[in-house]
């Protein structure tokens, strides 16, 4: 934690077990890029009630969310770690920055639309407005780079233009951040419907690998997983969607590039080529669920982690808050 490195900033909704898809589209960059930036990682509690939650899955996920990143290997000697309702200032930002924002540009976010249609008739003004916390999140920290999947990309840039806007407004107040999308695993697919992204939200238990899956588990899903009619391990995303996902993430997974990959299968089956990539993901994951065992009963280390870190980052947001509530004109002596 440096005051003189670029900022990093990121955060995922603790609403279930993380996927393969948030690990190799964000948490492993976040773990990658650790050591070369001042980050924060934020575990978005106030973004997962946008959607209905039972309290007690909700309090026990969080613990679970956080847990998780540490295991993926987060080291809370480098980076802040919180919960995002710890901090007043996300919410409080919030509420300004939804007066720089126009209600054009929320209808008009991806996320939104698809998360709204399962809403029915009363759809939530937190789910609207969930893109506005997002930027709060961002640009209460200055940030610099922001890592994600490309899912989030949309709003990265409407991030932008409510800093933009709010700093020609006034004076410059917040740094512009630019996202960060690793080359390979931005948007990895469902493994049913690889015309999807895998999510943790689908009800097809066999369409995303959880990271605490098991490696017989891993592996039975790698072999449902939907390909095609061909014999052929190929990269090619149109015609062959559901190899190239699989592709990726042995590609993530391994390290391998895909013509090392076409070479490794050329002349095999899907039957071999799924197993490797079951067996590469349950080599991948298991590092991961040791340590996972290992630090769940550690409360009172969790503890200190959490509390010394919320103490920092409501520091740092404070600072940003006094600045916008000073150039919005809210009275102070
Ligand atoms: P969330 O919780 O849906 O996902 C967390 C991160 O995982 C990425 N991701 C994926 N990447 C590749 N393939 C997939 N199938 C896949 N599924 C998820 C997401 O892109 C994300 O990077 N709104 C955010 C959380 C958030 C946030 C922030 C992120 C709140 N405030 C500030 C960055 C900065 C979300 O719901 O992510």
């Amino acid at each position: 934690m440096e005051e003189n490195k670029k900022v990093l900033y990121s955060g995922i909704q603790p609403s279930g077990a993380f996927t393969i898809g948030n690990y190799f589209g964000a948490i492993k960059n976040w773990v990658d890029l650790q050591s070369d930036y001042d980050c924060y990682f934020c575990i978005v509690d106030l973004h997962a009630i946008t959607v209905p939650q039972v309290a007690k899955e909700l309090r026990k996920n969080s613990y679970e969310s956080l847990i998780t990143l540490l295991a993926c290997g987060l080291d809370p000697e480098k980076v802040t770690l919180y919960f995002q309702s710890h901090v007043s200032a996300h919410a409080e930002l919030t509420w300004i920055l939804n007066n720089y924002t126009y209600m054009g540009e929320l209808g008009r976010m991806t996320q939104f639309k698809d998360k709204a249609q399962k809403q029915g008739e009363n759809i939530r003004v937190g789910l609207y407005s969930y893109p506005v916390l997002m930027a709060a999140d961002i640009l209460l920290y200055q940030t610099d780079v922001v890592p994600v999947g490309e899912d989030q990309k949309q709003h990265l840039e409407l991030t932008r233009d409510i800093a933009s806007r709010f700093n020609n407004l006034y004076s410059p107040t917040f740094k512009v951040p630019e996202p960060f999308i690793g080359e390979k695993g931005g948007r990895i697919m469902s493994l049913q419907e690889p015309t999807c992204k895998m999510s943790k939200s689908d009800e097809n238990n066999n369409a995303f690998i959880a990271l605490h899956d098991g490696r017989d588990q891993i592996i039975k899903k790698f072999k449902r997983a939907i390909t095609d009619s061909e014999a052929e391990v190929r990269y090619d995303k149109s015609e062959k969607a559901g190899v190239s996902n699989l592709m990726e993430i042995y590609s993530c997974a391994t390290g391998k590039d895909y013509a090392e990959i076409e070479r490794e299968f050329s002349g095999k089956g899907y039957g071999d080529f799924k197993s490797g990539v079951g067996e590469a993901v349950a080599d991948a994951l298991k590092p991961i669920q040791e340590k996972y065992k290992e630090l769940y009963e550690d409360k009172s280390y969790i503890k200190e982690i959490i509390s010394k870190s919320t103490e920092r980052t409501i520091r740092t947001a404070s600072r940003t808050l006094s600045k916008v509530k000073k150039k919005v004109g809210f009275f102070e002596f």
